[in-house]
């Protein structure tokens, strides 16, 4: 039985921006499942993976640059890490920060971060500042901070360090299935995460180690969708609250990974986004949280609309996991049964025969 130490431990070590004098702080993230999904293949005629990143050890695929990020901030000698996040940014950097005995500042915007997230966040010991505007001002400002004070910048915003670590997703994909898909569906907030899947694929043709690339299909809620009105939006608005971005800090890269990939970046409405979020539960047992089921949302759209062919492998990212936003989950309303302590009173609620 081999054993997963986390990436920096893994072979794909090689590829990572680390040295022998780096500190592997890790929590063993990466090694995610990679699920095939009955429903959307049966509903699509292709044939659907769902990498399910909500199983890293902080619930979402930002672990996977965190452990990078937050291993050479600690090698330098950093004290103090900073991020701007929409929630789960600032998990993961409150957990590594813990990890490696460093303190963690986390800027995110007033009351627009779901409850799992703000639990994390406060129970790691981060610095918690509560900023009443957008996630894009928060970010402005950790960047005006690390600037001009001694404190190490997380995100992947100038630190190629997150996206050289959030690559190793696509490594985990082609070792997988033998080759790259056809289609790499997933949610765009700030742009990092499409990035570095596309740069991913690209290490993995430089290698030789696949022998095509996918086209990337990225998705944004279409209240914060600027890489799709090709111009930043001063007030985004969605439901699905990890992807209100409203002027991605990776706005090229995300460009450039449609462009060259041959893919695309359009806007789903949260209506779509709920429905692929109750879907996936329901039809796959995979509890992600609203922002995650973007990618499923747009394959959804693109194939009711006659522009999905057939029989092509389509991997979906479903980025973060649904706990970190319970609300989202009981919004719907459900039902359920009170009753006595008596067995034949529970029987009596599920109908079952005495
Ligand atoms: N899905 C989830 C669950 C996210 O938390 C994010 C981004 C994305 C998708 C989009 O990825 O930004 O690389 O395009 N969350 C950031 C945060 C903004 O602060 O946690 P992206």
């Amino acid at each position: 039985m081999s054993t997963w130490h986390g990436l920096i431990n893994s072979g794909y070590r090689r590829w990572l921006p680390v040295t022998d004098d780096t500190p592997a702080v890790s929590l063993h993230e990466g090694n995610t499942p990679l699920l095939r999904s009955a429903h959307l293949s049966a509903l699509t005629g292709c044939e659907v993976w769902l990498k399910v990143e909500g199983a890293n050890p902080t619930g979402s695929f930002k672990d996977r640059g965190m452990t990078v990020a937050v291993s050479r901030a600690a090698e330098a000698g950093a004290e103090t890490v900073i991020c701007a996040s929409t929630g789960n940014t600032s998990a993961s950097a409150a957990a590594y920060a813990a990890r490696a005995g460093l303190a963690a500042a986390v800027l995110v915007p007033k009351g627009a971060v779901a409850l799992g997230k703000l639990g994390q966040a406060v129970r790691y010991g981060a610095q918690i500042v509560e900023v009443g505007g957008t996630f894009d001002d928060c970010l402005r400002i950790a960047r005006d901070l690390a600037a001009h004070h001694p404190v190490a910048l997380v995100n992947s915003v100038g630190n190629e360090l997150r996206l050289a670590g959030q690559r190793t997703v696509a490594y985990e994909i082609v070792d997988a299935l033998g080759d790259a898909p056809d289609i790499h569906c997933l949610p765009v907030g700030n742009g990092g995460n499409i990035t570095a899947t596309w740069r991913g694929y690209q290490t993995y043709i430089a290698e030789n180690l696949a022998t095509h690339l996918p086209r990337m299909w990225g998705f944004q809620a279409a209240g914060a969708a600027p890489l799709v009105r090709g111009e930043p939006v001063a007030e985004p608005e969605t439901a699905a609250s990890a992807i209100r971005v409203g002027n991605p800090a990776t706005w090229d890269g995300s460009v450039t990974a449609r462009d060259e990939s041959g893919g695309l970046i359009a806007a789903v409405t949260d209506e779509q986004i709920f429905d692929a979020y109750r879907m996936v539960a329901r039809h796959d047992g995979v509890f992600a949280e609203p922002a995650s089921a973007a990618g499923i949302a747009g394959l959804l759209d693109r194939h009711r609309n006659g522009h999905l062919a057939p029989g092509q492998q389509i991997v979906i990212t479903l980025s973060g996991d649904g706990l970190k936003d319970p609300d989202a989950s009981l919004r719907d309303g459900y039902t359920s049964t009170q009753t006595s302590t008596a067995t034949a009173d529970v029987a009596r609620a599920l109908r079952l025969a005495a």
